[in-house]
């Protein structure tokens, strides 16, 4: 790979963790060999550790083990090798979520009171925030007001569309999708994420609400003996960060 070698001084967590994402790579072919289910919830715990924006936590998977319904998965896939996984992990971002998620963190909160900022912060602030109104006409009415109160102060303006509330739950999902990539490794296995599919069909196959947007069909998997097809190719660190 062509990155920069590890510095000796450094911790031995920080040496596991390179080792563990750098060997991560895009499985494309994979073995019959099923994915225990204490491991598939293992790493989908692991998944939704992951950061999310107000912690309102805008993501679900489903989980594909079904042999018929992995079939018709690798037609939605365009018939590509790494959809011939025994396992495939629909991961979606939820822009239809974040009222329930609001009510649910309230619910759930892991001490016996809520302090009252973050009850306020739920039940006021957030509700703003995310809430762009039928057809997005509340999201219009907050990009008028957000112009006109940005000129005086700092402000926070989005999401405040329907297409922000997509980038938005997307942002977080993402990073549950990296979790659960890396967590797979962890146990052993490999993955590919996908976006080669046809959106519509997927719909046909699986019962996605309609305010999920799957971001990506995680292929996961024993890798075979022609799951690595090409080396690892990073652009150098210098072409893509700047350091102020
Ligand atoms: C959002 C996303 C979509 C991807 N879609 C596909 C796909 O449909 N099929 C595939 O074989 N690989 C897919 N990949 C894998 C990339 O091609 C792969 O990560 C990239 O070439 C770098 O290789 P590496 O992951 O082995 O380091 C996708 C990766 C990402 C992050």
């Amino acid at each position: 790979m062509n990155s920069l070698a590890p510095h000796s001084k450094f911790s031995e967590s920080a040496t596991t963790f390179r080792t563990l994402v750098e060997s991560r790579r895009a499985a494309r072919q994979f073995t019959a060999e099923t994915v225990p289910e204490a491991i598939i919830r293992d790493c989908l715990e692991l998944a939704t550790l992951a950061p999310s924006s107000c912690n309102l936590q805008p993501w679900s998977f489903q989980v594909v083990r079904d042999p018929a319904c992995l079939q018709q998965l690798q037609s939605v896939c365009l018939g590509q090798s790494a959809a011939k996984a025994p396992l495939i992990i629909a991961v979606l971002a939820r822009t239809d979520a974040w009222e329930q998620a609001c009510a649910d963190v309230l619910k759930l909160w892991p001490e016996p009171a809520v302090p009252r900022v973050i009850d306020q912060f739920y039940k006021r602030a957030a509700p703003y925030q995310y809430n762009q109104g039928w057809m997005g006409w509340r999201g219009f009415i907050k990009r008028q007001m957000v112009r006109l109160l940005g000129y005086k102060r700092p402000i926070m303006r989005t999401p405040n569309s329907l297409a922000q509330m997509q980038l938005w739950a997307v942002k977080s999902t993402a990073l549950a999708a990296q979790n659960l990539m890396l967590a797979f490794q962890s146990h052993g296995y490999s993955t590919c994420p996908m976006e080669g599919f046809d959106v519509k069909r997927l719909h046909k196959v699986l019962p996605l609400s309609k305010g999920a947007i799957p971001i990506m069909l995680l292929a996961v998997g024993m890798p075979g003996e022609r799951a690595i097809r090409n080396p690892r190719l990073r652009f150098p660190l210098g072409q893509n960060v700047t350091w102020h």
